[in-house]
């Protein structure tokens, strides 16, 4: 729940384009919340999007394509302030004030790192290697901390996998302010309805990087060539709940079925989808019509963002333009906040900064 004057913040990493799971779990919440009396900020991560990064990257030309669908969704730079991480480098001195007091164990047990130490090679963090693991990835919630913290924001619109961040956000803020005297807004816990969308694979949760992606400005061709790969060959069981809606039934079907499910309990109206759940509760063979009735709801979605991502006027020249305005809009409020943060931890306040 908000309230009115509340400061919103949250950010997405330039890592290409921008997915359903990106829009369910986060743009539909910045859209609502910038036609409402809030102060928003929304921006690019892209030093968060360096924490992975294995060779150069254009992450400028990304940032520019991510900001394109933004305005393409009905991001409004005149409501919102919109800008680029990195053109707010306070950031990163907040991060690294804020890592002064961030203890590593409780780093060590992020989802973020456990995940990528996982991944490793008998998924432990030593051996012959060592740990190719950077201390950029380890610090990731303490930047994303820094960033919230930043601009005292007190409600954080992500999906429900960014979580734990926001809750290690709350322990640093507390942290600090116990310790040091009142410097920072304590952000609320992420909303209990946030949700986690599954990938086209039946993933838990879709991703660019799990390649399970629906894209905003994926084509009809790849939508369908999409839509058609998911693997649907698993014997529907039958279902035991009477109840019809989405979190009853999707956790009974196979998980890519269930995926399938619940895109079109997002994007069809509510009798498109219940004919479809009174299919398969019949057993009936209807996985191709499905495929192609959700097909033809994503592109009926997808349809007006990318007319908006081509039109004239949004290019490179008008985004790159209110990049800079907003980054001086948000510049004062962020050195603000570290330059009391300084004060308060003792080494006093810049010298150069009037
Ligand atoms: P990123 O780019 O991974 O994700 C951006 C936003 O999309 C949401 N999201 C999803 N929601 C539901 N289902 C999914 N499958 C799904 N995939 C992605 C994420 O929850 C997120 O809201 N660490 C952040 C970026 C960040 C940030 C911040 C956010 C950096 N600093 C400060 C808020 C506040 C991230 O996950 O980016």
């Amino acid at each position: 729940m908000t309230t009115r004057k509340d400061v919103i913040l949250s950010g997405i990493r330039p890592t290409g384009r921008l997915h359903f799971g990106n829009y369910f779990g986060a743009i539909q919440h910045f859209l609502r919340l910038q036609e409402q009396d809030h102060t928003c900020y929304y921006f690019i991560a892209d030093y968060h999007a360096l924490t992975t990064i294995k060779e150069s990257t254009d992450y400028f030309r990304q940032t520019l394509d991510m900001l394109r669908t933004y305005i393409a969704c009905g991001l409004d730079p005149a409501k919102s302030v919109i800008y680029r991480q990195s053109d707010l480098p306070s950031t990163a001195e907040l991060a690294l004030l804020l890592g002064m007091i961030t203890n590593v164990g409780m780093l060590e047990r992020g989802t973020t790192y456990k995940d990528a130490v996982s991944k490793l090679p008998g998924g432990t963090t030593s051996g012959a290697e060592g740990n190719p693991i950077s201390y950029g990835l380890l610090g990731y919630p303490v930047l994303m901390s820094a960033d919230i913290l930043i601009v005292q924001a007190n409600v954080v619109p992500v999906g429900d996998d960014q979580r734990q961040h926001v809750e290690i956000t709350i322990d640093l803020a507390q942290r600090f302010n116990h310790r040091f005297g009142e410097v920072f807004t304590i952000p609320r816990s992420v909303d209990r309805g946030a949700i986690r969308l599954p990938g086209l694979d039946g993933g838990a949760k879709m991703g660019k990087s799990e390649n399970n992606d629906l894209g905003l400005l994926d084509d009809p061709a790849t939508v369908l060539k999409k839509l058609k790969a998911v693997p649907t060959t698993t014997d529907p069981a039958p279902l035991t709940t009477e109840s019809n809606a989405p979190d009853d039934v999707i956790p009974q079907m196979p998980p890519s079925v269930g995926a399938l499910y619940r895109f079109l309990s997002l994007l069809a109206p509510e009798e498109v989808y219940l004919d479809f759940v009174g299919k398969y509760r019949r057993g009936e063979k209807f996985y191709g019509t499905l495929k192609t009735t959700l097909a033809e709801h994503v592109n009926r979605f997808n349809a007006p963002i990318i007319d908006k991502f081509n039109a004239p006027g949004n290019d490179d020249a008008f985004v790159t333009e209110f990049l800079r305005e907003n980054a001086k809009r948000v510049s004062p409020v962020a050195l603000d906040t570290v330059e009391s943060c300084r004060a308060a931890m003792g080494i006093g306040r810049s010298l150069h900064r009037a």
